[in-house]
């Protein structure tokens, strides 16, 4: 066999790998109404295990209710949720809980108790599950700080003493608590500057291959697309479109053609991928 079928068949034996692989999350059918506002009609959307999914859509497509519907916050109209395998969506909330002790959630709203300081933040899903002693609670704190680049210093501190930047790594902290399988994002480099944006797409990149976490992002932010994203899921139309950024890029409907190549869109791809 030459090197170019030898090549082939790596790619034919990878692709069957990757069509073997279960989702660890299964989105069906979901339809979100609001009285008369229909904002899912029928969504469906696979996450496999150790991916970064990008969600991008308008403001107000409904990305951040899919994701309290992925994580079992909100209970849809009608359609399913498979989180590892089972429906959350009718799941008792007792049985929830144990789901989700196996995420790590940053909201776009309120991503602290402004009244706690940035250590207690991080301990509260902590103590939610465990009877962890004082010193125990300190070494975990000092561990996730460390983890996503804060100095120790910033543990007594309350959220509106640190910059947005440092706001937006202690929500990460608290996220990454209990050691998620699973993280989810919501516009996490939403009001940063560029620089800090892009360190912060390098942490998300940094922790999700170290600690092999499957990364569920809601951003507008086309830099950290091209930067992080293996898939992205576009919300239009009410459903989801899922591909590669490379066939996100060819979908020729409207809205994701301007998205993806307006002025602002070539300018990310210029910047270049890294992944
Ligand atoms: N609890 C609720 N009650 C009524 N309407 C709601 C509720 N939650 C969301 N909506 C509506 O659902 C739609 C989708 O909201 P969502 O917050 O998911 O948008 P989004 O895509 O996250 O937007 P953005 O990019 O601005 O964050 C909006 O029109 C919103 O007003
Ligand atoms: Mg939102």
């Amino acid at each position: 066999m030459g090197r170019a079928d030898n090549d082939e068949f790596d790619a034919a034996r990878e692709m069957s790998a990757r069509n073997r692989r279960e989702p660890i999350i299964s989105v069906r059918g979901v339809i979100n109404r609001f009285g008369q506002q229909i904002v899912h009609d029928g969504v469906d959307l696979d996450v496999y295990p150790g991916e970064v999914l990008g969600i991008v859509g308008g403001s107000g497509s409904g990305k951040s209710v899919l994701l309290r519907t992925m994580l079992g916050l909100h209970r849809p109209n009608d359609g399913q949720v498979f989180v590892e395998g089972k429906d959350i969506t009718k799941m008792p909330e007792n049985e929830l809980l144990a789901v989700k002790r196996r995420y790590g959630v940053t909201f776009q709203h309120g991503a602290l108790f402004s009244s706690l300081s940035v250590a207690e933040n991080v301990q509260l899903p902590i103590r939610e599950y465990f009877d962890a002693s004082p010193e125990t609670l300190a070494k975990l704190t000092e561990l996730r700080l460390r983890m996503v680049g804060l100095p120790l210093d910033a543990g007594p501190k309350l959220p509106s003493q640190l910059s947005g930047g440092m706001v937006k790594r202690a929500a990460l902290a608290r996220a990454l608590a209990l050691d998620p399988a699973l993280l989810f994002l919501d516009e996490p480099t939403a009001g940063l500057d560029p620089i800090s944006a892009a360190a912060f797409d390098d942490l998300v990149l940094y922790l999700q291959r170290g600690l092999h976490l499957t990364v569920v992002m809601i951003t507008h932010d086309l830099d950290t697309i091209v930067k992080t994203c293996d898939r992205v899921a576009v919300l239009v139309d009410r459903k989801m479109v899922v591909d590669t950024l490379d066939g996100i890029m060819r979908n020729q409907h409207p809205w994701i053609q301007e998205y993806f190549h307006g002025p602002r869109a070539r300018a990310a791809q210029t910047a270049g991928s890294t992944r």
